[in-house]
């Protein structure tokens, strides 16, 4: 086919969504052990009980499942979910929507919100699917330093000050990429700031459920006075991904901007997924599910940090109590990238973290899944890694 210049609009202009696809395809080769993903583990997924629930769900309701449905969610949905989440996050949720995976709850959110030009503060590194939506929303991202607990509430204020952002996004919990978890007082402090300054926090906590080790804490929105903080939930590490099941709680005038902003993008997320998610929470069937979900995670994550610790003392990594990802420090001098053809060479995949800063850099660094891995493929695969890694020192 001849080349072709199609004009495309300007919001792609940075956003390319090359660089992980390649990753990707190199991750599905027969025998690669993969730390690259973020998926959960098969064994994690419940094709039985969904397989049931949808067939009952089906018999007793089956043409109001397949008709059309409200873009505010499916009714005994959005009163379970409520419920749920009231029980999760110990606060009043004066409005939630369903949405087609979180990841629609942020765009859904950066298209009520952003306008081209806006400031949105970010974590460094932060998760890909959000940084990339926030760019196509024309957004200009500014960095928020960490330390190894998280987000520096000094910065955070001083670049407030500066920047005026329409909104902060943060992951709070077993944050995507790096694994760290924000302790109790700075949660409180960010929803103290998003009502001083009036700023959207956009609260992320998609991985609060898959804790191994230490208590819950509260949420950033469990702090809010005036609705400044919205919480984007979602059932795909705790259920499934693929049903595409997510939501977004905050004040009443956000939600209504939201499902506006959902009626062009999907008129509503599937009705089937959300009456299956729907007899999930009916049938207090999460409990025990999330805990044997936790119990296999939990022994691979201690592996996995066993493996770390055998590595050279000049790479660091944070120690996470959760969710599905430990991020390392490689010393300074040592590039990811250019290590990973020989990790994949040797049959082992990881993403490079430089992916997942807002503005590059940061070449030596690696975001490790342990999730999706059995304890064999732990084993061989760290000890190529470290393998590579000392050779390279
Ligand atoms: C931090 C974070 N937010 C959102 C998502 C997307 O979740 P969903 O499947 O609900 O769209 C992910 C998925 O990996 C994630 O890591």
């Amino acid at each position: 086919m001849d080349p072709v210049s199609f004009p495309f609009a300007h919001r792609f202009d940075q956003v390319s969504g090359s660089a992980i696809r390649e990753i990707f395809k190199v991750i599905a080769q027969p025998g690669m052990i993969s730390f690259a993903g973020g998926n959960p583990s098969p064994d994690a997924l419940p094709d039985q009980m969904v397989r049931e629930i949808a067939s009952e769900v089906l018999l007793a309701n089956g043409k109001q499942l397949l008709q059309y449905g409200a873009t505010e969610g499916y009714p005994p949905f959005v009163e379970s979910l409520k419920q749920y989440v009231y029980e999760q996050l110990h606060c009043d949720i004066p409005a939630i929507l369903p949405v087609t995976g979180s990841t629609q709850a942020m765009d859904l959110l950066c298209k009520a919100m952003i306008d081209p030009g806006d400031t949105i503060l970010v974590e460094n590194p932060s998760f890909l699917g959000n940084i990339q939506c926030m760019k196509l929303y024309q957004a200009n991202l500014v960095p928020v330093e960490s330390d190894d607990s998280g987000l520096l509430i000094d910065d955070l204020e001083q670049k407030i000050i500066q920047y005026h952002p329409k909104m902060l996004y943060t992951i709070p919990t077993f944050q995507n990429p790096s694994g760290k978890t924000l302790p109790a007082d700075r949660r409180k402090k960010i929803a103290e700031l998003a009502n001083q300054y009036h700023v959207i926090v956009a609260e992320d906590d998609p991985y609060r459920d898959l804790r191994y080790e230490g208590s819950s804490l509260p949420a950033i929105k469990s702090f809010d006075r005036e609705g400044w903080v919205v919480f984007l939930g979602s059932f795909s590490k705790i259920i499934s991904p693929g049903l595409r099941v997510g939501y977004v709680a905050g004040h009443p005038d956000v939600i209504r901007k939201c499902t506006v902003g959902k009626q062009s993008t999907d008129v509503h997320t599937a009705n089937l997924n959300q009456a299956v998610v729907d007899q999930f929470i009916r049938r207090n069937l999460l409990p025990d599910h999330i805990r044997s979900i936790c119990a296999g995670y939990g022994e691979k994550m201690r592996f996995m940090l066993k493996k770390l610790s055998e590595f050279p003392g000049e790479v660091h990594f944070t120690h996470p109590e959760g969710g599905l990802f430990i991020w390392a420090e490689l010393p300074e001098h040592m590039n990811a990238l250019k290590l990973l053809p020989q990790a994949i060479e040797k049959k082992v995949a990881y993403v490079p973290g430089t992916h997942f800063c807002v503005n590059g850099g940061h070449e030596n660094t690696i975001r490790l899944n342990f999730s999706n891995s059995s304890m064999e493929q732990i084993e061989t695969g760290m000890d190529i890694l470290n393998q590579i890694i000392s050779n390279n020192l």
